[in-house]
């Protein structure tokens, strides 16, 4: 197993070049499942999650062809040999449940594994159920599988008000209802980036979606769809965790293309906390010193708001703050199990339900330390980078679901980390 090992109080400064979003690409590559024509993606990251569902899509008869160093995609779906998606590879990647919605469309039927636990809460999947019952699905769960089925002329066109913001459940609207029979609205449906690219893609590909950036998604279904070509759009993410380092770190990283729009929420905390964010040439530009961090106090909340997968990485900052912080986590139960971990760098965190205070603190050390969720592992890489000493970071199988090239990224701004092997 790979570990990392960063030693930590090299000042950043250049350009890092943000790779297209994950939760992005993992939505979009199951689309292809609705159309027998060639689907083609650019843009697409280089990560274990894509590899899976690469996985995935090939065990349904999609054959895939990789160009442009993997980031470029052909996915064609002209004949799908199979509609079960087996435990094995639902367990490794809870996105997997977004081929429910494609094979009940083009299909008819679908069995798909309910995927197991997750480290970070229960994270049920029953709003995706409701979902593809509100279109006239009838579903059963046996033996660990959803077995589901449409109704014999294909889905129905329906109406649905999400009890709460689902982002994935969102996808299976919009997945199912493209090829449903009459028309389907969806209200308090989640508007995050990664929702608005999907149904930007769906309608390249002949879809009637129209809302798109709204809460309110009206989609007209059609016959059939068509081929596309289509960029994914770049991980907000990905974005937001580099841009920490240097506000964390000091010094000046530039992001070409980087969008503001995409991540306004987070810029506000980041001013708010007294970094320097610009935009600057089409992208953005972060200029800090490493001091003087002002206190915060944040929530997680669905897109436009504060989101859940920058808390970590946020929260790594706020344990060098002049003076007391919280962050309140109100997407997901039980996601600061990254708190133990920076606290063996030496970081003050109080946790008490969804609520953690972060004493700041002068300095953080090197230390052993485990990554135990995807974000959560780029938060121990912030605090190596500005701690004192060495830092082991172990399971980093976590960060390569979701950040291609860490290590290469950097070191071009001047880090100090190298990946090893542990055997
Ligand atoms: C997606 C993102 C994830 C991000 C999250 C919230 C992908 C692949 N992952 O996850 O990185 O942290 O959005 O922005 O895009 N829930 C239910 N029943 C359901 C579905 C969800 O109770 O059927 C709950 C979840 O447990 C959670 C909340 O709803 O507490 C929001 O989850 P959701 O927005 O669906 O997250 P994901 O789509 O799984």
């Amino acid at each position: 197993m790979d570990r990392i090992r960063i030693t930590g109080g090299n000042q950043l400064s250049g350009e890092v070049r943000i790779a297209g979003a994950k939760n992005a690409a993992l939505a979009l590559m199951p689309a292809t499942l609705l159309t027998d024509a060639p689907l083609t993606l650019t843009n697409v990251p280089r990560l274990s999650d894509i590899k899976t569902t690469n996985e995935l899509l090939g065990s349904l008869g999609t054959e895939i062809a990789s160009l442009s160093d993997a980031t470029v995609m052909v996915l064609s779906s002209k004949e799908l040999t199979s509609y079960r998606a087996d435990y094995d590879i639902v367990r490794k990647m809870r996105a997997s449940i977004l081929v429910l919605g494609p094979l009940l469309a083009r299909k008819g039927i679908a069995e798909v594994s309910l995927p197991g636990g997750c480290a970070i809460g229960a994270r049920p999947v029953d709003i995706h159920l409701q979902v593809i019952e509100a279109l006239g699905a009838t579903y059963e769960l046996v033996d660990g599988y959803i077995h589901a089925e449409a109704p014999k002329g294909g889905l129905i066109g329906g109406n649905y008000e999400f009890p709460f913001v689902s982002v994935g459940a969102t996808e299976t609207a919009l997945l199912s209802a493209v090829l449903a029979n009459g028309t389907s609205v969806f209200s308090n449906a989640a508007c995050e980036p990664e929702i608005t690219d999907l149904a930007e893609m769906l309608n390249k590909m002949g879809a009637k979606i129209t809302g798109l950036g709204t809460s309110t998604l009206t989609i007209e279904g059609v016959k059939s769809l068509h081929g596309a070509t289509h960029a994914v759009v770049m991980d907000r993410i990905e974005l937001g965790s580099y841009m920490i380092a240097p506000a964390m770190i000091g010094g000046d990283v530039f992001f070409p293309d980087a969008r503001i729009d995409l991540i306004g929420a987070f810029v506000e905390k980041l001013t708010e906390a007294g970094i320097d964010v610009k935009e600057e040439n089409g992208g953005l530009r972060v200029k800090a010193s490493g001091k003087n961090i002002k206190p915060l106090d944040v929530r997680t909340d669905p897109f436009p708001g504060f989101p859940t997968d920058l808390q970590a990485q946020l929260m790594a900052l706020l344990c060098l703050a002049d003076g007391a912080s919280t962050c309140e986590e109100t997407i997901f139960e039980n996601r600061f199990m990254h708190a133990p971990e920076l606290a063996r760098m030496g970081a003050k965190i109080d946790v008490e339900g969804n609520v953690a205070t972060i004493h700041g603190v002068d300095t953080l050390r090197g230390a052993p330390v485990m990554a135990t969720d995807l974000r959560a592992s780029f938060s121990l890489i912030l605090a190596a980078l500005r701690a004192e000493g060495e830092t082991i970071i172990r399971r980093v199988y976590h960060l390569d679901r979701g950040y291609e090239q860490v290590v290469r990224k950097l070191r071009g701004i001047g880090a100090e980390i190298v990946r090893e092997n542990d055997e």
